[in-house]
């Protein structure tokens, strides 16, 4: 099969990660157990997963003309991502993330935009070619809502699949969320932009849905995730993992999968099993980008687990 091309709008991060037994209570020092610095950002590691699961990638963005930039550079190249629309500014740093990973896994994350909040309506208009050339367009929202509603007219005139994962979540207009063939949040953020309690994900992707968007998509961690289209609500199940090192970035390794997966044209339960199998490896291991699994890894799994 020749591969599909797609379009990832977003951010790029520097993550500078600190492993620790547990996350310290507000005025309090604890020490870590471990310190990494790699790549991340939800765009960029969505690209990356995109890429290594199977698709030509353009990725449109800003970075810095620092350090960070210059790995940012470096991880794009080896993954094979286009990066023609990418705008490098010497205005603005390289956007960082300081993340907190405890020993189960879980993390939390503060961003400093930095030049991802110059990404504009223009950037995404000078890739209108690699948008009229793809099969599916995908954002997420650590860049500006400008250029997030750009992509998605963009794509939307084109005829070409737009995919909104709408994180980190923030309230969204239905204007924009009538732009969204898929949108997909997990719980917390379908509470942001719904209003509807986390706990009832059902209400929630019944109002994602009455807001304009055409099917959500949405996560559950663990508890697998949850179709809701015109055919109604759908569950899948979660892949079962041994041990969960990192969930950073396991979101991203999914919405990069799904893309690949619909631009492939499979079906949408196929391309959530593909997606799920995905963000399972990526949590297996330590980083965000570094933790994207080949399109070999997740072949494996699925064919493993029958
Ligand atoms: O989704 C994980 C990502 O969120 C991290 O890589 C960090 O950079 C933040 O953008």
């Amino acid at each position: 099969m020749s591969k599909p091309r797609i379009t990832v709008l977003g951010s790029y991060n520097t993550d500078l990660t600190t492993f620790t037994p547990r996350m310290p209570q507000p005025g309090e020092t604890i020490l870590g157990s471990g310190f990494k610095t790699g790549p991340g950002g939800k765009g960029s590691n969505q690209a990356v997963a995109a890429a290594r699961v199977g698709a030509w990638v353009s990725f449109v963005g800003r970075i810095g003309q620092d350090m960070f930039g210059e790995m940012a550079l470096r991880t794009w190249k080896e993954a094979g991502v286009d990066t023609a629309c990418v705008r490098q500014s010497s205005e603005q740093a390289t956007g960082v993330a300081t993340i907190l990973v405890d020993s189960h896994g879980e993390n939390m994350i503060v961003v400093a935009s930095g030049a991802n909040f110059a990404v504009s309506p223009a950037d995404v208009e000078a890739a209108a070619d690699a948008i009229a050339n793809s099969k599916v367009v995908l954002t997420q929202l650590e860049t500006p809502l400008p250029a997030v509603r750009r992509l998605l007219e963009l794509g939307r005139a084109q005829g070409v699949l737009t995919i909104l994962n709408p994180a980190p979540g923030q309230p969204l207009d239905r204007d924009l969320l009538a732009l969204c063939d898929i949108i997909t949040p997990n719980q917390t953020e379908a509470e942001i932009i719904t209003g509807v309690p986390s706990t009832d994900a059902e209400s929630a992707a019944r109002a994602l849905r009455e807001h304009g968007a055409r099917t959500v998509v949405m996560t559950l961690g663990g508890e697998g995730v949850l179709l809701y289209d015109d055919q109604g609500p759908r569950r899948f199940a979660a892949f079962k993992v041994d041990r969960v090192v990192d969930t950073t970035g396991a979101g991203d390794a999914f919405n990069g999968a799904l893309a690949v997966a619909l631009a492939e044209g499979r079906s949408m339960p196929d391309a959530i099993r593909f997606a799920s199998a995905t963000g399972a490896i990526s949590v297996t291991r330590p980083g965000a980008t570094e933790s994207m699994p080949t399109r070999a890894e997740v072949d494996a799994l699925l064919a493993s687990a029958g």
